[in-house]
């Protein structure tokens, strides 16, 4: 199965595709935790993307063309799922050329549908560990011990670009770069919206509805 999860910043991109990659044994690839690794590892491309993501504006497209190109290379034969790629026209159409060159397609788009008003609490509230990657809310998805990973008692961490000011340039981007993308794929493929501004045990039942119908095909 090879999926696109879309929705905005703070829409439960990431929280939402642990449960998929769990369910259906799918690789996980968000765009924006493999540019947060090449930060941290000090790496060209990390450094390139760094001012891009503190301000909340998009990486430049031949830079994350590449990048993910890469990382779906090496997704196993049952597939991915794909968190925050592709996020301009341009980067759709060349995704979707390059899986044609072997042949495939995207099977299925969930486009995670959340109001603005709702996201901004999500995300200054959002804490994740910077070990396993689990995201945590504040008040939402507490942490069993305040400020410590549940999985491996690392100390929480607060993204560099969670804060109110980033939020709101990263909503804007959304809606002038990425929220396009909905109708490119609307008339492309296959694509269910489903309303993310309901609790994530919710929102996961909706997607695995969808999901469920599509491997029973
Ligand atoms: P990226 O890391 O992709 O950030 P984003 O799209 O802004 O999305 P988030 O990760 O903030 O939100 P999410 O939808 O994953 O929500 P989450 O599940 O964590 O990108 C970062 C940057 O990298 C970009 O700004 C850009 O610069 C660059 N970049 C990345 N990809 C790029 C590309 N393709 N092209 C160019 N540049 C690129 O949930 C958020 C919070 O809400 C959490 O605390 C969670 O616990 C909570 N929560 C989740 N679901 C619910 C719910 N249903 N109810 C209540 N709380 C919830
Ligand atoms: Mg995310």
């Amino acid at each position: 199965m090879r999926i696109v999860l879309l929705g905005a910043p703070g829409s439960g991109k990431g929280t939402q595709c642990k449960q998929i990659v769990a369910r259906y044994g799918l690789l996980h690839l968000s765009s924006g935790d493999i540019l947060r690794q090449e930060r941290a590892s000090g790496t060209e491309l990390g450094k390139k993307a760094q001012s891009y993501m503190d301000s909340g504006a998009l990486v430049p497209d031949e830079i994350i063309i590449e990048m993910m190109a890469k990382a779906i290379e090496k997704a196993p034969d049952a597939g991915f799922v794909l968190d925050g790629f592709p996020r301009t026209l341009n980067q759709a159409v060349e995704l979707d050329k390059s899986l044609a060159r072997d042949g495939l397609a995207i099977d299925i788009i969930l486009n995670l549908e959340v109001d603005d008003s709702i996201v901004t609490g999500r995300i200054t509230g959002r804490r994740s560990c910077p070990k396993c990657g689990a995201v945590y809310h504040i008040e939402n998805m507490k942490p069993k011990s305040e400020g410590l990973c549940d999985n491996d008692d690392a100390e929480l961490i607060q993204r560099p670009d969670d804060t109110a000011e980033v939020v709101a340039n990263r909503l804007e981007t959304y809606h002038r770069q990425t929220k396009p993308l909905v109708n490119y794929y609307k008339n492309n493929g296959t694509v269910f919206d489903i309303d993310a501004g309901r609790s994530a045990d919710e929102v996961k039942v909706a997607l695995f509805e969808k999901l469920d119908a599509l491997v029973a095909t």
